[in-house]
């Protein structure tokens, strides 16, 4: 730590928060997290700030650190899901693309029985709407009252599709590869974005920003709508979730949301990247990037999402409580101790 201090120090001028006093109630933070499972506020602050002070390079260092008792399983070269088949080289210039782009848009997509079975889920299960109006309700696209239409994770958990979706052996072994280590089954997120705001809203995610929940975590998106330019596209800056890649003047702002035009002054026109695709589309992105879902003009969007991680410390989610799980669920829950680790039965 000292080192990697003084290495940090050297290249920080102005930084916004003392260094020390967060490194200190990080560290302090972080054993109360191995040995508690719980991550305190004052910790995660700490976390913010310290990854805002060494452009993310901390978090790089904290990752390599967790991981280090935690190898990869090894797999079979070929492996298949519902995207199809993958051969270790294709696993490897999937990961050497995450890695240099922080995306990687898989052009392949989920069957359309299972898109159809989904959104059947999605249009009878009660969801959150926004805070703002502070509701509870099935989605109902003739009348949309909120932007945005958050369903429970634990209703997702529950849902046979989406265990089988979580027991993906594609999916894992992407997520496997580019954290370097046998990754946590983090969350599912999945919820419907909607034009009811004409506008750009902060609360459904609208506006530039980066995520920042772990040390490293990578989230796969499974667009459930035919999503164009029109009804709300993932858009994100490519190779931003790089160390060192984002313009320190709007780190200076902190854990903020950006406006394209400030964006824009800092990162090239080439990097902007928006991702249009077809109802079952599939894509992976470390959400370190600055990243958005565009506004919505007409329609709307169904995203289910993933997230893995190497370290649970960061954000206290619940685990989950899996009261209908298929035999197939318990015991790849059980071959799979590290992955299934937020799982209760
Ligand atoms: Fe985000």
């Amino acid at each position: 730590m000292k080192n990697f201090l003084y290495r940090v120090k050297q290249k920080i001028s102005k930084t916004i928060h003392p260094l020390k006093a967060d490194l200190d109630t990080f560290n302090k933070g972080y054993s109360e997290f191995l040995s508690t499972g719980k991550t305190s506020n004052e910790a995660y602050l700490a976390f913010l700030n310290l990854y805002c002070n060494t452009n993310g390079k901390f978090q790089e260092a904290e990752h390599k650190k967790a991981i280090q008792n935690n190898p990869p399983k090894r797999t079979e070269d070929t492996l298949s899901g519902v995207i199809g088949s993958y051969t270790s080289g294709d696993f490897h210039s999937i990961n050497n693309t995450l890695g240099k782009d922080g995306y990687i848009d898989l052009h392949r997509k989920v069957s359309p029985e299972l898109v159809k079975k989904l959104t059947n889920f999605a249009l009878r299960t009660e969801t959150t709407t926004a805070p703002k109006y502070d509701k509870k309700m099935v989605y109902d696209p003739a009348h949309p009252v909120s932007e945005i239409y958050r369903f429970d994770m634990q209703d997702l958990v529950n849902n046979p599709d989406i265990q089988a979706l979580i027991m993906d052996p594609v999916l894992i072994n992407i997520a496997r590869q580019y954290l370097g280590c046998e990754p946590i089954f983090d969350f599912p997120a999945m919820w419907w974005s909607t034009s009811f705001l004409k506008e750009a809203s902060s609360e459904a995610a609208q506006l530039y920003h980066f995520d920042l929940d772990r040390f490293k975590w990578l989230k796969i998106f499974i667009y459930l709508t035919d999503v164009n330019e029109d009804n709300g596209p993932h858009r994100l800056i490519r190779g931003s979730h790089l160390p060192d890649a984002k313009p320190t003047e709007l780190l200076k702002r902190g854990y903020a949301r950006i406006p394209d035009e400030d964006i824009a002054q800092y990162h090239k026109k080439e990097d902007f990247i928006v991702i249009h695709g077809e109802a079952g589309a599939v894509f992976a992105e470390d959400t370190k990037c600055w990243h958005k879902g565009t506004p919505l003009r007409s329609g709307h969007r169904l995203v289910l999402e993933f997230e893995y991680t190497s370290s649970m410390f960061g954000s206290n989610y619940p685990t989950f409580e899996i009261k209908n799980a298929s035999e197939e669920f318990k015991q790849f829950c059980k071959n799979n101790p590290v992955y299934a680790k937020n799982f209760r039965f």
